[in-house]
């Protein structure tokens, strides 16, 4: 690992719910302030309309779902090489245009205990993929900001992610903020540290993640 945090297919969705998705258009998201205040927001005033894409409820979405985002890639995080497992995430969205999957985005409650022992609720954020066709145009934006709203609106207060460094600026102009601190994890043979980078943002205002190094307890997400 590097630095530590120092063909889409046409398919038919099980739609549950709509929601019209919004869209970065000025900068892509480089706004000021966005991100780099301990205390921040989704970064949604920043959106504009991406026509013709939806960001839809995916509750039985599979494996079968996710290969037609990934298109066959192997490894498409670029993390198989760590050995982590990970939690499956029991709510998933999608990103629809014109009838295709483009991208998936995951997340699952988990509980994080900070280095003085207390514990918070936060929603993990994972599976976060955009058809390799689609990169590179705002899209990966458009979804993880909608998302970030439906866990809102689920009833998340902090959520947290994990991500190669490479990603940090990524998720840092969405309003994530790095965590510097180690952060540990479960995993089936016992706890290790996660050798990815840990991010976190406030779903609500105010809220905040404990200081110091954290504890998932749990599979990371
Ligand atoms: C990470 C991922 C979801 C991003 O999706 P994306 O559609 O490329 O995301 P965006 O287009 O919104 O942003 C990607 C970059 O393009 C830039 N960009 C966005 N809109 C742009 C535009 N209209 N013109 C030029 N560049 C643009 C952004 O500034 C961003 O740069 P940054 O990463 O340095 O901040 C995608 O790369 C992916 O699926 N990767 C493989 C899986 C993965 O690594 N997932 C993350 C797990 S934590």
């Amino acid at each position: 690992m590097g630095e530590r945090c120092s063909t889409t297919t046409r398919i038919s969705l099980p739609v549950r719910v709509q929601v019209r998705i919004e869209r970065d258009r000025a900068g892509e998201g480089r706004t000021p302030g966005c991100g780099d205040s301990r205390r921040h927001l989704i970064c949604s005033r920043l959106a504009a309309t991406l026509p013709g894409v939806e960001l839809i409820d995916l509750p039985d979405f599979g494996p079968d779902d996710f290969a037609q985002i990934t298109a066959g890639a192997s490894d498409p995080f670029g993390t198989d090489h760590l050995g982590i497992v990970w939690q499956e995430k029991t709510d998933h969205v999608g990103l629809i245009d014109e009838g295709q999957l483009i991208g998936h985005a995951g997340w699952i409650a988990s509980r994080v205990r900070a280095a003085d022992g207390q514990v918070v609720e936060v929603l993990g954020l994972g599976g976060v993929m955009v058809h390799g066709d689609r990169r590179g145009s705002g899209v990966g934006g458009v979804l993880v900001r909608g998302t970030m709203e439906k866990m809102r609106a689920s009833g998340g207060s902090l959520a947290m992610l994990f991500c190669r460094p490479e990603r940090l600026s990524f998720y840092g102009r969405l309003g994530w903020l790095p965590i510097r601190d180690e952060v540990t994890v479960e995993q089936p043979d016992g706890t290790i540290v996660m050798p990815l980078c840990t991010c976190w943002t406030a779903l609500v205002e105010g809220e905040s993640m404990p200081a110091g190094g954290l504890h998932v307890e749990g599979l990371p997400f």
